[in-house]
């Protein structure tokens, strides 16, 4: 079989080229060729769709305009560059493979496919990606995309989820990768996967360069091919979110440096689905073991049911239930950074130097409408008097 795919996307190459010349997607990392350019973003592109990551890109550079400021920028603000993209890690480690590259590589991104791979955060696909589209090597760069696109061609039902078939390809499309344009075919493809050969939906056929060529099409077996096995299902997790505000300050709490959403500020949740009155119990068995006054009793004013939310990671779903609690004035006089791991901060202030994974999108959209009324009916209680 692999010797048929071989000559098979041999064949496809020239076409694949044509269409690419005719038809390649105007994106902003294609302006020029820059390493620097490539790697972030490709880097954003691992898990986000090219429209989404256009405007992120844009600022980044903006901000970030090579290898030796990105080394330098504060975690702070590379949390705020990237905030809403997700998936953190992949900013963490941009940082410390930019300090490995000014260390080790006088600040030049390497152009050596496997010296890339050693780098925090780069793995075979944006390696490849790098390797080809900035420094014209010849190197695939294999994700699902281009794994459902040449399935599609060579009509192959082999199980794309297995790395055994992922390294086959790679070292199929090796052997076909035109040495004079590497970075040009690896993007042909890719664009062919998002605008053409789409997952999840009817691919266009019709407009496809290589549609002479594809197995796929000519046994109309789009709905089985690229073949993976059914997904495990997502563990569900209940939470909890504790809002809680004291004069006009909310409460948040710094994840621990490990695991999901890693060392990200949040606002303060528990792992269980809670009623109000236990709500309140673990809200103020959490305010106690900070700063605030011991005696100040009851803790919460006022305690309002926030509406009930859910956030999708890959592996895990956490379906959160919410309650505002608002403190009395007494246990307001406190510092922004009430303890290492907590911190004391308006809405102004969360939107410009925490970043709040989007996970609690839904909670910190419903702070901000809370508060949008309250301003409302105070000023017009103003204009009443
Ligand atoms: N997806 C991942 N890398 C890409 C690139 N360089 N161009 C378009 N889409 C992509």
């Amino acid at each position: 079989m692999q010797e048929n795919e071989e000559a098979l996307y041999r064949q496809a190459v020239p076409y694949l080229l044509d269409w690419y010349d005719a038809n390649a997607r105007i994106l902003p990392w294609r302006e020029e060729k820059n390493a620097y350019h490539t790697w972030i973003s490709e880097i954003m592109l691992q898990q986000t769709r090219v429209e989404a990551v256009r405007g992120y890109y844009n600022r980044f550079l903006r901000e970030l305009p090579d290898i030796p400021s990105l080394c330098k920028a504060p975690t702070e603000q590379l949390l705020k560059l990237w905030e809403g993209l997700g998936y953190y890690s992949r900013v963490r480690n941009l940082q410390k493979a930019a300090n490995i590259v000014c260390e080790k590589y006088g600040g030049v991104l390497p152009s050596d496919y496997e010296q890339l791979k050693t780098l925090p955060g780069i793995g075979t696909y944006t390696a490849g990606a790098i390797a080809s589209i900035a420094y014209d090597a010849a190197v695939p760069a294999v994700d699902g995309n281009v794994l459902r696109v040449m399935k599609r061609i060579s009509g192959s039902r082999d199980d794309i989820t297995r790395e055994s078939v992922k390294k086959a390809l790679f070292s199929t499309l090796q052997s076909v990768i035109p040495t004079d344009r590497p970075g040009d075919f690896n993007q042909a493809v890719m664009d062919l996967g998002a605008g053409i050969c789409v997952p999840n939906a009817e691919p266009h056929c019709k407009e496809c360069p290589v549609m002479h060529l594809c197995k796929t099409f000519r046994e109309g077996t789009w709905r089985e091919i690229p073949y993976k096995p059914a997904l495990k299902k997502r563990r569900v997790e209940q939470r909890t979110v504790l809002v809680i505000k004291c004069q006009g300050r909310y409460l948040l709490h710094k994840r621990a440096d490990n695991g999901l959403l890693a060392g990200l500020w949040e606002i303060p949740a528990v792992p269980e689905k809670m009623d109000e009155k236990k709500a309140i119990a673990q809200a103020q068995e959490l305010l106690l073991q900070l700063p605030f006054k011991k005696n100040a009793s009851p803790l919460f004013k006022k305690v309002d049911k926030l509406p009930d939310a859910k956030h999708i990671f890959s592996h895990v779903e956490w379906r959160m239930s919410g309650y505002l609690l608002t403190a009395p004035k007494e246990a307001s006089a406190l510092p922004e950074q009430i303890a290492a791991d907590y911190a004391l901060v308006d809405l102004e202030t969360i939107r410009t130097r925490y970043s709040l994974p989007s996970a609690f999108s839904a909670y910190l959209k419903e702070i901000k409408r809370l508060e949008e009324n309250a301003q409302g009916a105070q000023e017009k209680k103003g204009n009443d008097q």
